[in-house]
């Protein structure tokens, strides 16, 4: 019989894959390229580890943009020329849009320089060097070492590290950020230009072509890029905006390739993912599938709803509220996707298997198991305890800063309300003022008191529902007295007593204010209940929460180090934080589903075939349709056929958007953008058969900037290959 139980053992091992990482899994570091270069050459790379990272002579990585924070963004000109998303560009699009320059639906082409839009607040990041960090940081801290002890421990090299690295570096800035959950540090040493202009957008019918309906999924039609360039001082260093900055000379600029691309070619993918949670223990993905996301699914859901009729009765309320519709719209989208692929992929038995195994091993081995052998039980307990918390600040995160817009701009004043007399005193009270007629003018500018105030109706009873009781603000007392379970009413009410919920009565407000009339503010119902919601997390939920989240962060810690002792001989990639990345992969469809498969390539016919007079959504210009009447492709065809959306095993995530997808030669052929709806469990766990990310072909771009738009000018500045 013993027999028998090891060989089931062997095979559930093999089955459930391992801890080892699959074909194409993975955002690796790319200081550490020796690590996997030997593989992406067996892939089809043909570059070497310096053409790719390297810190004293100029590479790839200099090519690559922190776009906002946010987003990629690549350098293809030596003129600081930078290409992004579409929706990446968004809101710089958006703000420079009105009725009369509608960018939004137009598109917008700079013809000069003198053209480009100066973006207030818009940065451009590149990444100096990657290193290390993690013997300076954990020197003689172990696994005897007081949890909190090390906290500090770290914390305070973090500081001294930063400290000393930015006093000898003037103007750049090192960030220290955990690895593995805080296993390894890494430094980041950057450096970020703020003077960051639009060149060009296409129009949202080409841009955003699909909207909603085609978001998050494959067969794909959208042209979704923008131009932006990166202005430095006439030293070539970072400058605030100035009309004399000049435009920004690159270390290196991405060749653009057109020679044309197949299936199961190699595809590199160097950028900016945000987060990635391929650790999480079974039972919080149980959590996450069964609470978190159907929650926030449903209220956003809500809000959308009322958004979309608001946006379809007028185009006014449709440009104030494209860029946030489409925030709240993404990751709806994604979390249905992502708890769809986490059933199909049976993750929660997986992982428990997965756990089962690795607890054994270091069961068994008498020098891990004194040490992590606890961690599994201490982990589920921890996740236990901590859902609530995780409820509270995903609560928060969904009604106060994803909700009605009205309680962010509200919390606006809670200086004022705290500090009238002491402002006054000090004689800052008109710059505070001044500050807070600022936001007015451009919270109200893309503002309908009655979409918030539905808003609040529909979403507040969700939100209180969701908060276990005890984290619930102190206002709700009052509220179901008053109300019931009316809470239409109750945001009639707040809209109605207001005086913060139009631009002139706020202003009205402000200029007539004295330091005197604080107490009406406090008086303020849409105050009031910010105060209240705030509160309840400030008071009720944070500390408890930081203090949760610290210890499950050290148990997450423990439960990484010790399987990586149990299994040593694997390759680890770390969660995406936010720090530059490399993944790679082949151009490839998939078989998502039973009965279908996806072919790689789309083509202009099928944006055609997609077409729909009018639509929101599936409306194309006329521009458009005429090129495509007369095949007038120019150079950008392929076969007689212009490509328009590819899809590549690159394992990507939200950050990606506007990272360049690279040949094996490092030329530039595509845009990378989404992810399939298949394939956005890939956060949590990756299928090498169903994950692909989803790219605009840079041939489609070059035809939109110079057939489309007519902007040879742009054309001219690039490189561009094409070995046919
Ligand atoms: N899903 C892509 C990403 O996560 C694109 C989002 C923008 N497009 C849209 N239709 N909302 O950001
Ligand atoms: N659209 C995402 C972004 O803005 C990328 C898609 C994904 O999540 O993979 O970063």
């Amino acid at each position: 019989m013993k027999y028998i139980k090891i060989s089931i053992l062997i095979v559930a091992f093999l089955a459930v894959g391992r801890f080892s990482v699959k074909a194409h899994e993975g955002m690796w570091i790319p200081s550490l390229i020796k690590m996997f270069l030997s593989d992406m050459q067996a892939d089809g790379l043909k570059l070497s580890a310096e053409d790719i990272y390297a810190v004293n002579k100029s590479s790839l990585k200099d090519a690559i943009v922190h776009f906002g924070g946010g987003c990629t963004a690549e350098v293809i000109s030596d003129q600081g020329l930078i290409l992004t998303n579409h929706h990446c560009g968004f809101s710089q699009i958006q703000s420079h849009s009105s009725l009369e320059n509608d960018y939004l639906k137009n598109g917008f082409w700079a013809k000069t320089q003198a053209d480009e839009l100066v973006n207030p607040g818009l940065t451009a990041t590149f990444i100096v060097r990657i290193e290390d960090v993690t013997r300076k940081i954990l020197q003689d801290i172990d696994e005897s070492t007081d949890p909190g002890k090390r906290a500090q421990l770290v914390s305070e090299r973090i500081t001294a590290l930063k400290e000393q690295v930015e006093s000898v570096e003037k103007g750049h800035t090192a960030e220290i950020k955990p690895f593995f959950y805080g296993n390894e540090y890494y430094m980041v040493v950057t450096q970020t230009y703020r003077d960051v202009r639009l060149v060009g957008a296409p129009p949202s019918a080409v841009g955003k072509f699909g909207g909603d309906t085609d978001n998050w999924m494959w067969p794909r039609h959208t042209g979704d890029f923008s131009i932006f360039r990166i202005y430095s001082g006439k030293d070539g260093k970072p400058s605030d905006y100035s009309k004399d900055n000049i435009p920004y000379k690159p270390k290196h600029s991405l060749p653009i390739n057109i020679t044309g691309s197949k299936p199961g070619d190699f595809t590199m993918i160097y950028g900016f993912p945000g987060t990635t949670q391929q650790y999480l223990h079974s039972s919080w993905v149980q959590f996450v599938t069964e609470t978190m996301n159907p929650t926030a699914i449903a209220m956003r859901a809500s809000t959308l709803e009322i958004i979309d009729a608001a946006m379809a009765s007028s185009d006014e309320i449709r440009i104030q509220y494209a860029s946030k519709q489409a925030r709240i719209a993404n990751y709806w989208k994604k979390w249905i996707g992502e708890n769809r692929g986490l059933a199909r992929l049976d993750a929660i038995s997986k992982k428990e298997k997965l756990e089962a195994v690795y607890e054994k091993k270091i069961m068994e081995n008498a020098s891990l198991e004194p040490v992590y052998g606890d961690v599994f039980k201490k982990i589920a307990t921890s996740n236990a305890e901590g859902k609530a918390l995780m409820m509270a600040r995903s609560m928060l995160i969904e009604f106060f800063y994803v909700g009605p817009e009205f309680l962010r701009f509200v919390s606006g004043f809670e200086k004022l309300e705290e500090n009238a007399e002491e402002l006054d005193k000090a004689g800052e009270l008109e710059d505070e003022l001044d500050r807070l007629r600022q936001s007015a003018e451009g919270f109200f500018k893309n503002y309908q008191p009655w979409v918030d105030q539905k808003i609040l109706g529909v979403l507040y009873p969700q939100y209180i529902k969701a908060l276990n009781p005890k984290f619930r603000p102190d206002i709700h007392a009052e509220i179901e007295v008053k109300y019931g379970d009316d809470f239409n009413e109750y945001a009639e009410y707040v809209f109605e007593e207001s005086n913060f919920v139009t631009r002139k009565q706020t202003l009205d407000f402000l200029n007539k204010f004295k330091a005197s009339k604080a107490k009406k503010i406090s008086a303020d119902p849409a105050f009031q209940l910010m105060k209240s919601v705030l509160g309840a997390w400030r008071e009720k939920a944070a500390n408890s929460y930081y203090a949760w989240k610290g210890e499950n962060d050290e148990l997450m810690r423990k439960y990484v180090k010790g399987m990586m002792n149990a299994f040593p001989g694997e390759k680890y990639w770390p969660d995406a934080n936010g720090t530059l990345r490399i993944s790679w992969g082949k151009i490839e469809g998939s078989e998502p589903r039973d009965g279908v498969i996806y072919n790689p390539y789309t083509t202009l016919d099928g944006v055609l075939a997609k077409y729909v007079p009018s639509d929101r959504e599936f409306d194309l210009p006329d521009r458009l349709m005429e090129l495509a009447k007369e095949k007038d492709y120019g150079r950008w065809a392929y076969n007689g056929e212009l490509p328009v959306c590819f899809t590549a095993s690159n394992h990507t995530t939200g950050g990606n958007s506007g990272s360049p997808v690279l040949n094996g030669e490092g030329h530039l052929i595509g845009i990378n953008f989404d992810r399939s709806w298949e394939s956005t469990m890939s956060d949590i766990m990756y299928d090498p058969e169903r994950c692909r990310n989803i790219i605009v072909d840079i041939r489609y771009v070059m035809f939109i900037i110079d057939k489309y738009a007519g902007a040879s000018h742009l054309i001219d500045e690039l490189n561009i290959v094409d070995r046919r």
